[in-house]
């Protein structure tokens, strides 16, 4: 593997630190980026033990926004049409924002956070609560295989591709479709979105890498839709190669063509990359400069696991930004990581409280925007880092 970004010592992205624990020594990791020229991936080099971030602490619930959980909603409602899956596995079933659109006996959910499997299993989902694999995978179809396995947002978490769809592979009937969607490489490439690397975020995943590696499992993509969640998503159709009833599209085509357009099978292009990202590192802290010898006061907006890897990278913290805001009940009043700045409850935006704000979750820019709208129609301004940074 061949490096190609360097994001410095970095705490864990989701240990948002609680007042009394201020003092204490914060664990921290090299983030460094990597390409491998065989199979396309990039991933992040130094990995974190999992059971050190999917613990009964786990902070991230998917159903906290509203852009997650209509996404969600209106996927499963295609779902059905389009398989008419009888039974469903779901991997990485968080607070059930998936699970839920689903009738009782017909889904399972693994979900290794024992804090969110709870959550559904009090809603009467079966749910496991332990990591994915191929001693789980032989457990949950003992009796019938699945048509279906969806799982957004969690394989790019697993360290060990190969266990993942050797157990995807055993799960699935013939003709069972596996459902996967993860951020887009492209995407976060073209969007200099540099924040899509934390310890969690093992992989982010390009088409023609991932096809590469589901090759090894006689698995193949057949279809690709584009999403808007988490910054740009595909959301890939898996089928095993013997199934011979789903036509591989022309999706899937032009997908891998835009990649290698732009250049994804390259490791020139990530190093490009990694230049961009330098540049988008002075260019924001040029900007919260000026902002402060202007004597404005800034907070932040969404304490997002994205966030901790831009504020530590570029060494942001309560020099620039007072505090910031958020509507997770969990991290209120708790700190980011590394950069210690305090996390408040959401209020609503006001110029009286305020002069800029800086957009942690960029990735929730339009639902954000919406419910901002009297802030902005008062004068008040968001920096965000996406695609460039800039005062919007
Ligand atoms: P994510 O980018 O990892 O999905 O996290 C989004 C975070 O942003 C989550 O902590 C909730 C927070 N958030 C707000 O505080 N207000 C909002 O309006 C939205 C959309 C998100």
């Amino acid at each position: 593997m061949k490096k190609f970004l360097n994001l410095g010592f970095q705490p864990l992205a989701n240990s948002y630190i609680k007042k009394k624990n201020l003092k204490k020594k914060e664990e921290k990791f090299k983030l460094e980026v990597g390409f491998n020229s065989k199979n396309y991936l990039v991933s992040i080099i130094n990995t974190i033990p999992k059971e050190k971030m999917f613990n009964s602490e786990y902070p991230y619930k998917s159903s906290e926004s509203k852009t997650m959980k209509k996404s969600f909603k209106d996927l499963t409602r295609k779902i059905k049409i389009r398989y008419e899956p009888k039974f469903v596995i779901e991997i990485g079933s968080n607070d059930g924002v998936f699970l839920k659109n689903f009738n009782k006996n017909s889904i399972v959910g693994v979900e290794p956070c024992k804090n969110l499997a709870k959550i559904t299993r009090k809603k009467k989902y079966k749910t496991f609560s332990k990591y994915w694999n191929l001693k789980l995978a032989k457990k949950i179809t003992s009796m019938k295989k699945a048509n279906l396995i969806y799982s957004a947002n969690t394989l790019s978490h697993i360290q060990n591709l190969d266990e993942i769809f050797k157990a995807v592979n055993f799960a699935l009937s013939k003709n069972g479709v596996l459902i996967l969607e993860d951020p887009s490489l492209l995407e976060c490439i073209k969007n200099v979105a540099y924040d899509q690397f934390y310890c969690e975020h093992i992989y982010v995943f390009s088409t023609i890498a991932l096809k590469e590696v589901l090759k090894k499992f006689n698995l193949e993509i057949f279809d690709i839709e584009h999403t808007k969640t988490h910054g740009g998503s595909n959301r890939y159709h898996i089928k095993k190669k013997i199934n011979n009833i789903y036509k591989i599209r022309d999706s899937v085509k032009k997908e891998i063509k835009n990649e290698i357009r732009f250049g994804l099978h390259k490791f020139s292009t990530y190093k490009k990359f990694g230049l961009e990202v330098k540049k988008s590192k002075k260019k924001l802290l040029n900007i919260f400069s000026k902002m402060k010898k202007n004597k404005n006061q800034i907070i932040g907006y969404g304490a997002t696991a994205k966030s901790c890897t831009v504020l530590n990278y570029c060494k942001i913290d309560t020099n620039f930004i007072d505090y910031f805001t958020d509507t997770t009940s969990y991290k209120i009043g708790r700190y980011l990581p590394g950069s210690k700045i305090l996390i408040k409850k959401y209020k609503k935006l006001s110029k009286k409280d305020v002069d800029v704000v800086f957009l942690g979750a960029w990735n929730f820019k339009k639902e954000i925007f919406d419910k901002e709208k009297n802030f902005i129609k008062e004068g008040g301004k968001f920096i965000t880092h996406i695609p460039y940074p800039k005062i919007i």
